[in-house]
């Protein structure tokens, strides 16, 4: 008798170390469901929809068509693809793929075997390098959340390759990323910058190559009408800023408050409306916690000039 409450003394005293271990925020974390992670990391952090999902002439998503495909379609020199169709249809949507086939096209751009794409990568619009990043539970929760959303019935022109699509060559996305990283403010930032693809507009590229190495975070991607279709009507294009601790052109000179006002609201500090493709409207519902994480993240990016 002695024997056993000595026993789950021992393992009552084990759970509580771990539970201080790990700390109250993993305890926050791990208290959604899959699905509700899933729906918050899909729905807000990692913006799928912004592609994923039709939008009207004002760049509201249509109703009932959430993911249905056909929210942005680009035509430039290597190829033409439009934003596939990833409900639960059978036929037109990603009902038919396996979890394991559709984890494999989240994190590394590529199709099943199967079907009038066979084993084609998919473009690098798709940004499989950065949701690469992804924690294994994380991507089980993107899953379960896509499996989760009405299908929808919706055909859409399949991707023409003009070059063959080289993923191997495109920039990699810092991935070494761990649960115990979620402890860490700035880490925890980076990796929700990863997964939401912040860095891949706003870092230059070279002959298709992202310029991590030399310009991470520092602008000027170029972003025009000519080459872009599904973007409200009237919309002019843009160019990516500037995201780097920089004291001039970076965000040195910008409050916590200003940085969080432009990612989820789209305003800029001098009361400007900041133009698409930025996903404002996704990342509206990143939580107040994690928004601070990404912007601890941004102030840790060395200064660039640009
Ligand atoms: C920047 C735009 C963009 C974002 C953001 C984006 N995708 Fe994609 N995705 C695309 C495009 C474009 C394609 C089709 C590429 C092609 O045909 O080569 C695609 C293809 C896919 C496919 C393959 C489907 C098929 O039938 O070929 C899956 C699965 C997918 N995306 C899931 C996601 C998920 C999940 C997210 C969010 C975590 C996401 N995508 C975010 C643009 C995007
Ligand atoms: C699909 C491309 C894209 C993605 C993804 C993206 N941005 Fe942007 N972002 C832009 C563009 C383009 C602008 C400039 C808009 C304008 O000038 O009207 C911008 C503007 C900004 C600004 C305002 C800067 C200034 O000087 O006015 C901030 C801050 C910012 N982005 C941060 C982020 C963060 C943080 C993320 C990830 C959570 C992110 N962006 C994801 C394209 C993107």
């Amino acid at each position: 008798m002695q024997d056993v409450t000595c026993r789950l003394r021992r393992i009552g005293g084990l759970l509580l170390m771990a539970l201080l271990l790990c700390g109250v925020s993993a305890l926050a974390w791990a208290q959604d469901s899959l699905l509700e992670r899933g729906r918050y990391l899909v729905t807000t952090v990692m913006a799928c929809g912004n592609c994923h999902t039709p939008k009207d002439a004002e760049g509201r998503p249509v109703p009932g068509k959430e993911l249905a495909g056909g929210g942005v379609a680009v035509d430039i020199p290597p190829f033409a693809v439009t934003s596939s169709n990833i409900t639960p249809d059978v036929e037109t949507g990603i009902g038919a793929w396996t979890d394991a086939e559709v984890k494999r096209a989240i994190t590394h751009g590529e199709r099943p075997n199967r079907g009038p794409q066979a084993g084609k990568p998919l473009a690098a619009m798709m940004a499989a390098n950065f949701f690469k990043a992804l924690l294994p539970r994380d991507l089980d929760a993107v899953v379960v959340y896509l499996r989760s959303v009405p299908a929808v019935r919706n055909s859409l022109p399949g991707p023409v390759y003009r070059a063959p699509v080289r993923r191997e060559a495109l920039a990699e996305a810092d991935r070494g990323f761990t649960e115990r990283d979620m402890q860490d403010p700035v880490r925890r930032g980076a990796y929700l910058a990863t997964i939401a693809h912040c860095l891949e507009c706003h870092t230059p590229m070279d002959k298709g190559v992202l310029q991590f190495d030399t310009a991470l975070g520092a602008g000027g991607r170029p972003f025009l009408p000519a080459f872009i279709k599904g973007l409200p009507e009237g919309w002019k294009g843009s160019v990516s800023r500037n995201i780097t601790s920089h004291p001039e052109q970076g965000l040195r000179g910008w409050s916590d408050a200003q940085i969080k006002r432009a990612i989820t609201q789209g305003i800029g500090p001098d009361g400007r409306k900041l133009r698409e493709p930025m996903a404002y409207a996704w990342y509206a519902g990143i939580r107040d916690e994690d928004l601070d994480a990404v912007v601890a993240y941004l102030r840790s990016l060395p200064a660039l000039p640009r």
